[in-house]
């Protein structure tokens, strides 16, 4: 019996993952490792549309594949390798880009706020190409689920269409991708500034939780999160963000309902509130960090179990990529 395939991928742009990574994509990862046959890619060639220093580049890398470990994704159950590992992605993008059209591409939301924040000077054509690579990582694998956080969701659709696009086209080739997407936990916000979405990119880091911070720093970000002077622990998104978006941290950390918490914490200020969640939080990440650090102290054993599964990736993206320079009418070298 076949499972149905699942992809999904994180960039290697910080030194640590972000807990809207974990709590948006990373725990849907681990569980749904279990049901499909799984691809998880560290997107290091992505992350080359923003400044890196080589040297960190590589690191990051490592540091977020040791933590896709850490959090639960099993490297001898789901495949999980460094993109650049496997040529076909760079390749499938182009062949991909040539069926994108210009405006397509152009609308894309986090394209638009990223050369906009920049400048068109320092907006790279890899910038505005991204999306395609990424449609190149999910077809390659035929995908059936993208699980994500909300962010990503225009992307996956990009995909769809694109892959519908070739498909009509050149017959049957892709099979046509669904984002997953949890409602409730689809966008973490920072906590600072709790109506942006919390980001490895943020400007400031005292909103933003790492899954590497040191215990005691997670809980002073927590302690200082930005809340309201109504009091009282309520889920109210639209009046109370900073408070609701600590609920859904809760609740997604601990597995239970937001109601439930906020009976717990009702007539309690927010210091009790906050305090009980630094300590979900330490509880939750203290085995993470352990275990992804000492991963990284083991840099050439980590190296070698990237290195076979990026050899089990190529085997089926090499498969697709096949079909695609056949179907597009690519002669085959004898
Ligand atoms: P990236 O690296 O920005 O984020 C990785 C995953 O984390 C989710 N996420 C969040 N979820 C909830 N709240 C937040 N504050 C939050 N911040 C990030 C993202 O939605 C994502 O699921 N383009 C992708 C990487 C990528 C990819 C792919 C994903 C490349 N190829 C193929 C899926 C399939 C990105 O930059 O994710």
């Amino acid at each position: 019996m076949n499972k149905p395939r699942l992809y999904s991928g994180m960039q290697p742009s910080a030194d640590s993952l972000q807990v809207g990574n974990y709590i948006g994509a990373l725990m849907q990862w681990r569980e749904l490792q279990q049901s499909y046959e799984a691809f998880f890619s560290v997107v290091d060639l992505h992350a080359l549309t923003q400044p890196n220093d080589p040297a960190e580049l590589r690191e990051k890398t490592r540091r977020t594949a040791a933590q896709y470990i850490a959090a639960g994704i099993e490297p001898s159950k789901s495949t999980l390798y460094v993109q650049s590992h496997v040529p076909a992605h760079a390749e499938l993008a182009w062949v991909l880009s040539t069926v994108t059209g210009f405006g397509e591409a152009g609308r894309m939301t986090q394209f638009k706020d990223k050369s906009q924040r920049y400048g068109s000077d320092a907006t790279s054509v890899g910038l505005f190409t991204y999306p395609v690579l990424m449609a190149a990582d999910i077809l390659l694998y035929q995908t059936d689920i993208v699980p994500v956080g909300d962010d990503q969701k225009q992307h996956v659709e990009l995909t769809r269409d694109l892959a519908e696009r070739f498909n009509a086209r050149f017959g049957t080739t892709f099979q046509v991708p669904m984002p997953v997407i949890q409602q409730d936990t689809a966008r973490i916000y920072d906590l600072q500034n709790p109506t942006a979405k919390m980001s490895k990119s943020a400007e400031s880091d005292a909103g933003v939780l790492w899954l590497l911070d040191d215990p005691a720093v997670s809980a002073k970000k927590i302690m200082r999160a930005v809340t309201d002077s109504d009091g009282t622990v309520r889920y109210d998104r639209e009046n109370k963000p900073g408070v609701s978006n600590l609920l859904v941290i809760f609740a997604a950390l601990t597995g239970r309902q937001i109601p439930a918490i906020e009976d717990e914490f009702a007539g309690r200020g927010y210091g009790d509130f906050k305090k009980a969640l630094a300590e979900v939080v330490t509880e939750e990440f203290g085995p993470v960090r352990a275990r992804a650090l000492e991963m990284l102290d083991d840099p050439a054993e980590l190296d070698r179990v990237l290195a076979v599964n990026a050899a089990k990736a190529a085997e089926v993206a090499d498969a697709t990529l096949a079909d695609v320079y056949d179907k597009v009418g690519l002669l085959r070298r004898v």
